[in-house]
């Protein structure tokens, strides 16, 4: 048999058993509910449920609805955290946001009063994610998304990569709660640009879409330290990337991450959309679609399937 073949036969076995875990965690899907605070992410399939895995060499292997493409969301985080650390740098983005786990919800106003004078616990509650949008430069709401966006293309490899216009602007209508947070910060002087403005910004930022293909390969850049081993070129600098990394450990998956560092036990950040992207250092990225989602905003299926994945395959860094 010549190494090709094997190669092949055993790319087909891969497929195989992404396919087997994905049938085994979609039985969870009936437990959970799509998003409907955004109204648009309401018309998601509540039975989608994908994966993609890309490893160091460049070969990914996928399995379900991976053609569905989907908003980033609270993914997005990880990636303008990336942008500001590398913009600003580390001393001016954490006088603003702070490095500690709240336990409490994503969108949850109440430590901000409690514990730090309208700064934010951390960059991946919606909090400290506003107040890192707030921070990305450029003269205007467009340039600013553009250079996100640049950035997200460069991630992803894909040139054309977009944002839903539709759930931007219906996550703008209805960002309540945001705008509340966001007012907040203002007064305490961690904010200080147009609330509107950085509401149209942050809007947009969350509804850039993906693939589980795209997501999985950006999981494969912070696995290996912000290296991108296609393009064969260091996308952003070591530290940062391991900062992003450790956010993600601490805080990816909200007042579930200590749960979720127990049972999976790799960096990983999720999505309101069901999206989940994973990072297994020095190893390779996940990216796993599922919109069905647990009460706490984490895709139901989406975490029992990288559950199954953990323990198939040992991932877990602990
Ligand atoms: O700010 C929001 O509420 C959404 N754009 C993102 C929240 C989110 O994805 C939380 N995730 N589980």
């Amino acid at each position: 048999m010549s190494q090709n073949e094997f190669d092949e036969k055993k790319e087909v076995k891969h497929m195989e058993e992404l396919m087997v875990l994905i049938e085994d965690a979609k039985e969870f899907i009936p437990y959970g509910k799509v998003a409907n605070y955004i109204p648009a992410l309401a018309k998601a399939n509540k039975k989608d449920l994908a994966v993609a895995v890309f490893l160091p060499d460049g070969r990914h292997f996928e399995a379900g609805n991976t053609t569905t493409r989907f908003t980033l969301q609270s993914i997005s985080k990880v990636i303008s955290l990336a942008l500001v650390l590398m913009d600003r740098g580390e001393d001016y983005v954490f006088e603003r946001v702070g490095m500690e786990p709240t336990g409490d919800p994503f969108n949850s106003i109440a430590k901000l009063e409690v514990r730090s004078a309208g700064k934010p616990l951390n960059p991946m509650i919606n909090a400290g994610a506003l107040a890192v949008t707030s921070m990305i430069k450029g003269h205007s709401v467009k340039d600013r998304f553009n250079r996100l966006l640049d950035f997200m293309r460069v991630l992803t490899g894909n040139k054309e990569l977009s944002y839903s216009k539709e759930v931007a602007i219906s996550e703008f209508e209805t960002a309540h709660l945001n705008r509340s947070l966001s007012y907040f910060m203002k007064e305490h002087g961690i904010i200080t640009e147009d609330v509107e403005l950085l509401l149209d910004l942050y809007t947009r930022q969350c509804a850039i879409e993906v693939n589980c293909v795209e997501l999985a390969r950006i999981g494969l850049i912070f696995a290996l330290d912000g290296y991108d081993p296609v393009s064969k070129t260091q996308i952003m600098p070591e530290k940062i990337a391991k900062i992003c990394n450790t956010f993600m450990v601490t805080c990816g998956m909200y007042n579930a991450s200590g749960a979720f560092a127990i049972k999976v036990g790799i960096p990983a950040k999720s999505g309101v959309s069901g999206g989940v992207m994973g990072a297994v250092p020095r190893r390779f990225g996940i990216g796993v679609y599922g919109p069905s989602l647990d009460e706490i905003g984490n895709s139901i299926a989406g975490i029992k399937l990288l559950e199954l994945l953990a323990q198939k395959y040992n991932l877990s860094i602990f």
